[in-house]
């Protein structure tokens, strides 16, 4: 029997496998029996979980162009080099700290404005003017994996992708089109955000469908990727119930597809008509949501497939509108605290025990190449004066 005793209890008899967690997570106090979903990852806005977040869309960095741009409290650079390529820096000059967004791209390159130090998208410094002819120190500011699909610039919290960019489930290695649809705000985190789209109870109470219409199944893919499956049936009790199941051989079509507690693929619709949204979700400086929500669809060929992907794609960004602002009530006024977990509410303990195996990222360390300004100890000419370069 494991230590978490309270938790654990609840956790069987809610068929959740029991967790052997490290301090912190799922347990409660030693001696207090308690329900509360104690977590060290799940709607904490310090935690960064390693994995793709969205940047812009891509239209917003040019080529040739350099913007500032803010994620998940860090500052960055993000340009647009010659061959169409798109890197981000951390945005402090690793000379003076300088913001490098003040510079300009020269080829796939960024040149600081201060003393014109060039960076290039490796984060190499690569030239220093003023030492011409002269020994350079190895020197460079951090750079940031990025790539670029749907219409947007993504950028990996670490080192090397772990993942490829997410997709929806069924349109996964194919080609697709995409509309990026609407820009969101929510007053509370990212993780409670995506955990609506799985609460049971409030299709329900909030909006308004049968109860058994929605019986959702956890079914974890990978480290990063849990997938939510929709077990139940249109119900056929009334008459337009009976009209609806006629296009849904089995259970309904709602299927979710979540990465990293912060991106999230919805898929639903008819048995000949599926569609596909993604919201991508980060957390914003005073800890709430900033979102952009995609609608996609398998590419399409010739005139009439064009058009086609035209109507399908609005269709479904009008259904992302309808996801996004839904429920804004509950998020402008919510103060998440999860302390009784009832059998309801299995698909989002999934989501949450699944959230907090997740590695995080080193996001919010300091920069050890400089790209940060750090205090320091500097010796002026002549004088014994401490200084710093921050
Ligand atoms: S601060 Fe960037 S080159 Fe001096
Ligand atoms: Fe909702």
């Amino acid at each position: 029997m494991c230590a978490a005793t309270s938790w654990c209890a609840c956790a069987n008899w809610r068929q959740i496998p029991c967790s052997r967690s490290r301090a912190g997570r799922f347990s409660p106090a030693p001696g207090r029996r308690r329900h509360r979903v104690d977590t060290r990852v799940f709607n904490h806005p310090e935690a960064v979980v390693q994995g793709w977040y969205w940047l812009a869309r891509s239209r917003e960095i040019r080529r040739g162009q350099v913007v500032p741009l803010r994620l998940l409290g860090r500052e960055l650079a993000v340009y647009r080099g010659d061959d169409g390529r798109v890197a981000a820096l951390d945005a402090y000059c690793a000379h003076m700290g300088a913001h490098l967004a003040e510079g300009r791209v020269e080829g796939n390159a960024l040149r600081c404005f201060f003393h014109r130090w060039r960076y290039e998208a490796d984060g190499r410094c690569s030239d220093i003017p003023c030492l011409a002819g002269q020994a350079r120190p190895q020197i460079s500011v951090r750079c940031w994996p990025t790539a670029e699909r749907y219409g947007m610039v993504w950028l990996w919290t670490g080192e090397t992708p772990a993942d490829d960019l997410p997709e929806v489930p069924e349109l996964a290695g194919k080609a697709c089109d995409a509309l990026v649809a609407n820009r969101f705000r929510k007053r509370c985190h990212p993780n409670v955000v995506l955990i609506n789209a799985i609460d049971e109870q409030h299709f329900a109470s909030v909006h308004h469908l049968p109860g058994s219409i929605l019986t959702m199944e956890a079914v974890p893919r990978s480290v990063s990727n849990i997938e939510f499956r929709n077990l139940g049936k249109v119900p056929t009790s009334k008459r337009l119930g009976r009209l609806l199941a006629r296009f849904y051989q089995g259970p309904l079509t709602y299927t979710l597809s979540y990465w990293y507690g912060s991106l999230g693929t919805v898929t639903l619709g008819p048995d000949f008509l599926h569609l596909h949204l993604m919201f991508a979700l980060r957390v914003g400086d005073d800890g709430s949501t900033e979102g952009q929500t995609l609608a996609l669809t398998r590419q399409r060929r010739g005139p009439l497939g064009w058009l086609v992907n035209r109507l399908l794609l609005y269709g479904t960004a009008l259904a992302a509108r309808y996801f996004a602002w839904g429920d804004t009530r509950v998020f402008e006024t919510i103060r998440f605290d999860f302390r009784h977990p009832i059998p309801a509410d299995r698909a989002v303990l999934a989501f949450i025990r699944h959230l907090e195996s997740q590695p995080l990222a080193r996001w919010h360390e300091i920069d050890r190449t400089g790209a940060r300004p750090r205090p320091t100890r500097m010796r002026l000419a002549g004088t014994d004066q401490e200084s710093s370069d921050g």
